[in-house]
């Protein structure tokens, strides 16, 4: 079979990317007009990780503001007028095409970032992930109180954590 590689996301892969979200994060429910807006929005950071004929993983990222959080399962509405990251809104992949793909999806966005004149990517860590993100280059970052309150939904050892995309 075919490497996976990413391609772009359309409109016709959101059944696939929600049911993916379903079984990945059952605790973190998003619904598919949320996920929709962001392919509308900001449909160059947005793609699905295709396997053979089945895609078994999406990335979602859109730029937003250092330090500030969307919360889950809500619409951005708009995208900030000075935006100073590319957020990586979540990357999910089924486990048996994990390997290497968070690292071309990371690379994919960072090139995307350059191109637009955005020097910092952005992520919340949850699960634990917080190892694998340092080694793609990200730190974690101390979140203020307001911060902090937002990344609760995310979980326990939600982590805010920043790529700075000059020093890489
Ligand atoms: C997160 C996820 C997309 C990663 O996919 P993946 O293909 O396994 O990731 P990669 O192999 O590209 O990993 C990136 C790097 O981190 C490393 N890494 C992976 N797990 C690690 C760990 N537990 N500790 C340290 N490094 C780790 C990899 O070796 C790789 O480094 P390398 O390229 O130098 O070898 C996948 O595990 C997933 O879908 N998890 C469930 C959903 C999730 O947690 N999403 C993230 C939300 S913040």
């Amino acid at each position: 079979m075919s490497k996976p590689h990413w391609r772009p996301a359309h409109t016709s892969d959101l059944p696939a990317i929600s049911a993916i979200a379903a079984q990945i994060h059952p605790d973190l429910p998003e619904r598919p007009e949320v996920f929709a807006e962001k392919m509308r929005l900001y449909p160059d950071g947005c793609r699905v990780l295709v396997a053979g004929d089945e895609i078994a993983g999406y990335g979602l990222a859109h730029p937003w503001k250092q330090h500030q959080i969307p919360p889950l399962d809500r619409f951005l509405e708009r995208l900030p007028e000075y935006a100073d990251c590319l957020y990586v809104h979540d990357i999910a992949v089924l486990p048996d095409r994990r390997g290497g793909v968070a690292r071309a999806y990371v690379t994919g966005v960072a090139e995307l970032a350059r191109a637009s004149g955005i020097a910092t990517l952005a992520l919340v860590s949850v699960y634990a992930t917080r190892p694998l993100w340092e080694r793609l280059g990200f730190r974690a970052v101390a979140a203020d109180a307001s911060l902090q309150a937002k990344l609760a939904c995310y979980g326990e050892g939600a982590t805010y954590m920043l790529r700075d995309l000059a020093a890489t």
